[in-house]
């Protein structure tokens, strides 16, 4: 066994080994099974993407066509699924429900004890099918009354679907293209926390649905994908760029941590960001609205300037869902939608060549204290 060696919230420490995504190393930058991030953004659409992630090379157009036409197959949402979802209240964060729902499907939908490997590919496609469906009919229901068909004929790819399902008809190209692409960046992105710990729960032969809710409920937290609804939650607000810079000082002066910015490999820019923006600032002269996207710049500015600090895929991520009319609590769970596909890809092979994950810790606690009976404790 290798020396014991320990850095606190194991910053840099070689937890495994993995073909699917290079996040910066050695130069490499960040790549999806060896393709570039810029590549699959700009040509690629995130069914592709998927099913590189999740098959190690690209679809050919048979291919492709058919696992398309699973996914539309997969978003018909079993009755008792439904049921539960009418059941969580309006006020309940769509995350839980989407951890939930997940829960439910795998009641419902067992994975066999001795999943072949047609049986992962199935349940695959049915969670990025079910997904969106999952989470629009319970946001239209609990928000609107309305129990919508989330397996009507309509848009064919999952940005598609999720934004019809959203506005109740088609979205235009560039809306559709928006999201598609937010999708690709957000799919992969090695060991981050939430992927880490579908690893674990694969790691001890658990089932894929228990991989998926613990990896749900890990992206929830703000340091994690509930990054980009904290980050617009920072910028709503500001009026105009000085306001920013003047929020900004302030909260730095307080030693605020600023959601949607730093990152705990990239040193110097997260290469995703780049990306988005591009897309937050076409979303903000197509809407004929540029408050947004000019106190996001301001924020950026400042930022490099005083903590030398750069945004994360997070940050530009809020504005350009703002704009395209997405309603700010169903951000982290659009990452779902997408970073599935990576959790996937990860669970498969984490059981290709499995070992129970079960790191040590250094102890700090007391030793040898004295047994005292329960009468005589004070
Ligand atoms: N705002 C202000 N300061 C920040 C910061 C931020 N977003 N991110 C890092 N820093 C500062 C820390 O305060 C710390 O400064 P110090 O050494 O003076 O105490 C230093 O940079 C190192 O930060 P630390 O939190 O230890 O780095 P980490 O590697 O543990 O954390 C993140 C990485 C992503 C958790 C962290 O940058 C963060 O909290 N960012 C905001 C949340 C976010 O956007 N998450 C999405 C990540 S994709």
């Amino acid at each position: 066994m290798a020396e014991a060696s320990y850095s606190r919230g194991m910053a840099g420490v070689i937890a495994g080994e993995t073909s699917i995504a290079t996040v910066g190393q050695e130069g490499r930058g960040l790549s999806y099974r060896g393709y570039s991030i810029f590549d699959l953004a700009e040509h690629a659409t995130f069914e592709e993407v998927a099913w590189l992630l999740l098959h190690g090379e690209l679809p050919t157009a048979d291919e492709l066509a058919q696992f398309k036409a699973g996914l539309i197959e997969a978003r018909l949402l079993p009755q008792a699924l439904r049921t539960v979802l009418e059941k969580l209240p309006k006020t309940a964060h769509p995350m839980d429900v989407l951890r939930t729902g997940v829960s439910v499907l795998g009641c419902l939908e067992p994975e066999p004890e001795t999943p072949t490997l047609d049986d992962q590919d199935r349940i695959a496609r049915r969670l990025l099918g079910a997904l969106p469906s999952m989470l629009m009919y319970w946001y239209q229901f609990a928000h609107h009354g309305k129990q919508i068909d989330t397996a009507a004929a309509g848009e064919g790819s999952v940005a598609g679907h999720f934004l019809d399902l959203l506005y109740g008809q088609g979205p235009d190209a560039t809306q559709q293209r928006a999201v598609d692409v937010s999708l690709i960046l957000y799919a992969e992105h090695e060991f981050n926390a939430s992927t880490f710990t579908a690893r674990i729960t694969t790691s001890t032969l658990s089932d894929v649905y228990s991989t998926i809710t613990s990896a749900i409920g890990t992206l929830r937290g703000p340091l994690h994908g509930g990054a980009n609804e904290a980050a617009m939650a920072l910028v709503e607000p500001l009026a105009n760029a000085d306001e920013a810079e003047g929020y900004i000082m302030e909260a730095l002066a307080r030693k605020d941590k600023i959601m949607g910015f730093g990152h705990r490999v990239y040193r110097d820019s997260d290469p995703r960001s780049d990306v988005i923006k591009g897309w937050s600032k076409t979303l903000s002269d197509t809407a004929g609205d540029a408050r947004l996207y000019t106190v996001s710049e301001r924020v950026e500015e400042v930022m490099r300037r005083e903590k030398d600090l750069f945004p994360n895929l997070d940050f530009y991520s809020a504005s350009a869902y703002h704009f395209l009319g997405i309603p700010t609590e169903l951000f982290t769970p659009i990452f779902v939608l997408s970073r599935v596909a990576g959790w996937l890809a990860h669970v498969f092979e984490q059981r290709a060549d499995n070992r129970l994950i079960r790191p040590s810790a250094v102890y700090t606690g007391p030793s040898d204290l004295p047994w005292v009976p329960v009468q005589g404790r004070s």
